[in-house]
């Protein structure tokens, strides 16, 4: 049989055994297409969160120290420039684990503006973490998550309110996406704004290789067992057997283009077993599936983005070393 009608028999046999199998779809997309890929927004079951957590907790990942210096130094000018006074939603995109959130919440309580904090995130557990640790920590605050899509519920909040917005997109989040991917993204966020809102984007900027490739590629492994953990979701939810140590994550920067990828690299010819999808795939030695892409930006590439999605840029924030921006748009 030929590889083109056995992928469309897999698709109808996935389709009938359960129609909103979206991971086990792009599953079979990524590891029939050449070369292989697995989508990087399937790292984070339970196992791959409780492992991102350790990773923005490692020395090499700088972009969280970056992105929480910037803010905790910066938090007045933050607030000054969105709010002067009036009242505001504060709405993030990912809960994240609410740290860097929490600096801003504590200043905004502390300058008695009167705001509102909506994190909106795909997983429910995330959301409802982040509500007890905050509303321990300030007990008035309105508090008012959203479980789903960003833009349905960004659609469902502008319905026929005016409220000043401030979006978060922290963390250099948009670094998973193509440029051409964040353009159409922003270009979305755009039409859920009016002209009064502002968006709050990090972006990880370009720097020294070894930094960036130590922060990816870790001594102690753990971004290692971040990406094996797909393998292994894979395995679990797919009734698989990929042997994870025949293996190895490694890491690639393009300093001209700013682009570092993640690889998972088959260390000898083999052969697996996808039983819930019916599939078998072929592995030769050395031969990678691609796993994520985390986009490192210039300030040309970030006023490009701007301008080409729709935006002009109000202020860039930065750290002291010049590792990482928040840089905050309106609509142009
Ligand atoms: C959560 C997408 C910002 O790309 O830096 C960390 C994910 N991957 N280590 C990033 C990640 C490997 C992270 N983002």
């Amino acid at each position: 049989m030929k590889p083109a009608s056995l992928l469309t028999i897999n698709k109808h046999f996935i389709m009938s055994m359960n129609p909103t199998n979206e991971f086990a779809n792009d599953v079979l997309d990524g590891l029939t297409s050449k070369p292989k890929f697995l989508q990087s927004k399937y790292f984070y079951d339970d196992e791959g969160s409780k492992l991102f957590q350790q990773i923005m907790r490692m020395p090499e990942y700088y972009l969280t120290d970056c992105e929480l210096e910037i803010i905790t130094s910066k938090k007045k000018e933050i607030i000054d420039v969105v709010s002067n006074g009036k009242k505001i939603e504060l709405i993030e995109l990912g809960a994240g684990d609410g740290l860097k959130t929490t600096e801003l919440i504590s200043h905004l309580i502390n300058q008695k503006v009167d705001f509102s904090y909506i994190p909106i995130d795909i997983s429910a557990t995330a959301i409802n973490e982040l509500k007890k640790m905050l509303l321990e920590k300030f007990p008035n605050l309105h508090f008012n998550g959203k479980t789903g899509d960003y833009f349905y519920m960004l659609d469902q909040l502008q319905k026929g309110q005016t409220t000043q917005k401030l979006i978060l997109f922290l963390g250099s989040n948009i670094g998973n996406m193509t440029l051409e991917q964040s353009i159409r993204f922003l270009k979305k966020l755009g039409h859920t704004l009016q002209t009064n809102d502002y968006v709050l984007i990090g972006f990880d900027l370009k720097k020294d290789k070894n930094i960036i490739l130590n922060a990816y590629n870790d001594p102690a492994g753990i971004t290692a067992a971040f990406n094996m953990n797909l393998l292994q979701r894979i395995n679990d939810a797919l009734d698989a057997d990929f042997n994870l140590s025949n293996f190895k994550h490694i890491e690639n920067y393009n300093t001209k283009s700013g682009t570092a990828s993640s690889f998972l690299v088959s260390l000898c010819k083999q052969k697996v077993q996808l039983k819930k999808l019916n599939l078998s795939i072929e592995f030769e030695t050395d031969e990678p599936i691609h796993t994520e892409i985390s986009q490192k930006y210039d300030w040309q590439m970030i006023e490009q983005m701007a301008d080409q999605s729709g935006f002009q840029i109000v202020r860039n924030l930065t750290d002291k070393r010049q590792y990482f921006t928040d840089s905050i748009w309106k609509l142009k």
